[in-house]
Formats: structure tokens, C-alpha cells, sequence
């Protein structure tokens, strides 16, 4: 009898972290590499919450288990943070806390899908969304969007993807890989399809909500939809905007018995998420928010540089993304030459491996993510790394043959 499980066959190891794997090994072996593949922010966590978390510690509220749905307090703290930023009523009984989004989002997974249950995941889409459906036993149905478009799904090709056997549609704006954040207009005309077919559940990762730019204004699908409240799960997080990824806390607001269903199988798993980030969290909700707009300015300072200098490069072409911290350039361009090792570029594999190999600079092919020929580009890294890597992309793109 085989050890593992059939369903393993099914998915596969993160891309996003075996490119940083890879880059880490190089960079050991002494290689000069500039890793641009790792989603989180390069800014430490904020001193106020790492205060919360040692005061925490050291009164001993974080030696014991708590609640497993997380603790009162950061639950009202949630509650508080939906209705201010998001104009969403929740109870405390319709919050769930989790070991990360991650957590959150693969428990909702778990404990709605049937055999057979479709799943709508607009593309390019997070790497983790289609496994952990297939995980949970249902089918991932990708949507594709156009850089046309600015990766914005179009409602026609939404309607189309939903079938009787739709579950839930994965709706992720500011979008992981893309940055591509939908506006009041270009959300409208989604949640207007929705509306439409009331078996649909709208799951909305919020994660990057508060990383924009240009005075864009943020919408989360029931805040704009009243009438998709009661279906959708909203989800949110401390890690991305707070800089808190190690401290593995998100968060998510619904149905109460969905929310019920998602902490019952927490307590059978991993219990509550750690006490000690539960007060941390607590303090980045309800604490000073002034980092937010600092980081921000810098982000967009980013995002500016890498998209004026990858549309430089030769093959490339680079959309000016909305929000998160992440450019999503095509390398269409550059199908079919030759690097200067002498292989052929055929794939948008090829493309990263030997940019890579040839320039030191680690980036994580778009395959995985749905849409390629393409590549994804982190820009949570210090600019001065980033605008010597774009310099190494320019070299790399114009001495391909
Ligand atoms: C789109 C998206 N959703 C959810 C997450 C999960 O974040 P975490 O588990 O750190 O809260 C990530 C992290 O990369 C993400 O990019």
C-alpha cells in the first residue's frame, strides 16, 4: 500500500517558495543574487506591536491556550476594524481567528467543498488557491483576464465560468501575483454577475486592502454589494500591511454557522492561533496607523521605478499595477531567443532560470500562477537592490540573440 495519500497527487510545492529556495542556495554558494520572489515586506514589524507582544509575554498572557475562534479582545478589535474601514456589521460570533489568511481561507475550503464542488479563481491567481481546493476536494476553475485589461476579470467571462456546481468564486483585489485592485466600477460590474446567481459564496481576500496607490479607493465586495453579504466570507490579515508574515495571524468575518463550522475543525487541527500574536494583532488593529501611509509612499516609489524600467527592457512589457507590491511584466517579447549560455528560451520558465543563472536576480515565473508567458516581481525590497536589478533585467533582455 502506498504511504501517502492519493489526493497528494494532486497538488504541489509552493513555486513562489522553491524560487526563494533556489535563490538562498546561491546565494550560500557566494553568488551576488537579488531575490525579488518573496511576498512580504521588507520593513520590520512595528515597535508598538512588538512592545504589545512583550508585554504580553511577560504578564503571562501568552503562556496558556486560548479560545480557539482567537481571544475577545481581538475579535471586538476585528469587529471594529470591519465596521470603520469596511462599513460591514459583524458580531463577534461571525469572526473567525487563524494561523495566518492561509489558515483561514484553507479552512473555509475544507469545510464547504464536495466532491466535485467548482471553485472560480480568476487568473493570474495566488499559487495557493487552486491546491488547496484540490485539497479540500473540489475542482479549481480559472478565469482567465487580459493584461489588456489590467488582469481585471471581465464580467462576460465570469458569467460564463459559473455552472449549477459553483460553490464559491476566490476573489482577491489588491491581487497576489498581479497587483491589479478592481475600482468601485470595475467591482460593480462583477458583484452585478453575482447577484444573479445566488448559489455562488464570494470569498473576498482583502490581504493587501490597505497597499494602494494614486488615491485609490478600496471596496470589499459585500461593502459594495449589500445584497452579497450574507454569502460572502470576507478575509483579511496583519501580515501584509503591518509587516507581521512571521507572526502568522488573519481573520475572517461570515455566516455565523460557517464561522462555526471553520472553528470546529480548527479545534480539531491546530487549536487556537499563538496567544502571543493574538495581542500583537490586537495592538496593530487598534494602535497608531500612520506606518501605513509611510510604507506606502515608498512602495509606490517602487512600483514606479520597476515599471518604468522593465518597459525598457527588450521583450518586455510591464502594466502599471493599482496596489499590492508586486508587477506582473509579460516576457512574450523574448520567446524564442537564445541567452547567452545558448539555450533557447521557450517558456517563461526558461526566462527566470536563466536570469538567474546569467544576472543573479531571483523572479518567479507566471505558469504557476495562471497566466505566462510572464513573470512576477516583488518589489519589497530595498529600491537600491531593486533598481540594480532592473538594470541586470535590461542587460539580461538585451543580450538575448
Ligand atoms: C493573496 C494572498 N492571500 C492570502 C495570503 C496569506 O497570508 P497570511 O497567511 O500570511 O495571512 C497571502 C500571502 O502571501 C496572499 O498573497
Amino acid at each position: 500500500m502506498a504511504l501517502l495519500k492519493d489526493s497528494l497527487s494532486r497538488i504541489k510545492p509552493s513555486a513562489t517558495i522553491a524560487v526563494t529556495d533556489k535563490a538562498r542556495a546561491l546565494k550560500a554558494a557566494g553568488r551576488d543574487v537579488i531575490g525579488l520572489g518573496a511576498g512580504e515586506p521588507d520593513f520590520d514589524t512595528p515597535d508598538n506591536i512588538k512592545k504589545a507582544a512583550i508585554k504580553a509575554i511577560e504578564s503571562g498572557k501568552a503562556s496558556k491556550y486560548t479560545a480557539v475562534d482567537g481571544i475577545p479582545e481581538l475579535k471586538a478589535a476585528i469587529v471594529k476594524k470591519f465596521k470603520r474601514e469596511n462599513q460591514l456589521d459583524y458580531k463577534p460570533s461571525q469572526i473567525i481567528v487563524g494561523t495566518g489568511g492561509k489558515q483561514v481561507l484553507f479552512n473555509a475550503l475544507m469545510v464547504t467543498l464536495n466532491p466535485g464542488d467548482e471553485v472560480i479563481i480568476p487568473a493570474p491567481f495566488w499559487v495557493s488557491y487552486p491546491d488547496m481546493v484540490l485539497l479540500a476536494g473540489g475542482e479549481p476553475v480559472s478565469v482567465p483576464t487580459r493584461i489588456e485589461d489590467g488582469f481585471k476579470m471581465r464580467p462576460e467571462a465570469l458569467e460564463k465560468a459559473i455552472t449549477p456546481k459553483t460553490k464559491w468564486i476566490i476573489f482577491n483585489s489588491p491581487s497576489n501575483p498581479t497587483g491589479a485592485a478592481y475600482n468601485k466600477a470595475e467591482l460593480k460590474a462583477v458583484t452585478d454577475v453575482l447577484v444573479k446567481h445566488p448559489h455562488v459564496w464570494v470569498m473576498a481576500d482583502d490581504m493587501y486592502e490597505h497597499l494602494v496607490y494614486d488615491d485609490f479607493v478600496f471596496f470589499s465586495p459585500a461593502q459594495l454589494e449589500p445584497r452579497l453579504y450574507e454569502r460572502t466570507l470576507t478575509v483579511n490579515g496583519v501580515s501584509k500591511a503591518y509587516c507581521m508574515t512571521g507572526w502568522r495571524i488573519g481573520y475572517a468575518g461570515g455566516r455565523e454557522d460557517l464561522i462555526k463550522a471553520m472553528a470546529m475543525l480548527q479545534s480539531q487541527s491546530t487549536s487556537n492561533p499563538a496567544a502571543v500574536s493574538q495581542w500583537a494583532s490586537l495592538e496593530a488593529l487598534e494602535g497608531p496607523q500612520d506606518f501605513i501611509a509611510k510604507h506606502n509612499a515608498i512602495f509606490k516609489e517602487r512600483r514606479d521605478l520597476c515599471v518604468s524600467m522593465l518597459n525598457q527592457a527588450k521583450g518586455l512589457h510591464c502594466p502599471r499595477p493599482e496596489g499590492a507590491f508586486y508587477v506582473y511584466p509579460s516576457c512574450a517579447g523574448t520567446i524564442g531567443r537564445t541567452a547567452p549560455s545558448g539555450k533557447t528560451i521557450a517558456t517563461d520558465e526558461d526566462f527566470v532560470t536563466e536570469l538567474l543563472e546569467t544576472e543573479g536576480v531571483a523572479v518567479v515565473q507566471g505558469t504557476p500562477f495562471g497566466f505566462g508567458p510572464a513573470f512576477r516581481i516583488s518589489y519589497a525590497t530595498k529600491t537600491e537592490d531593486l533598481a540594480e536589478a532592473c538594470r541586470r533585467i535590461q542587460r539580461f533582455c538585451g543580450n538575448l540573440k
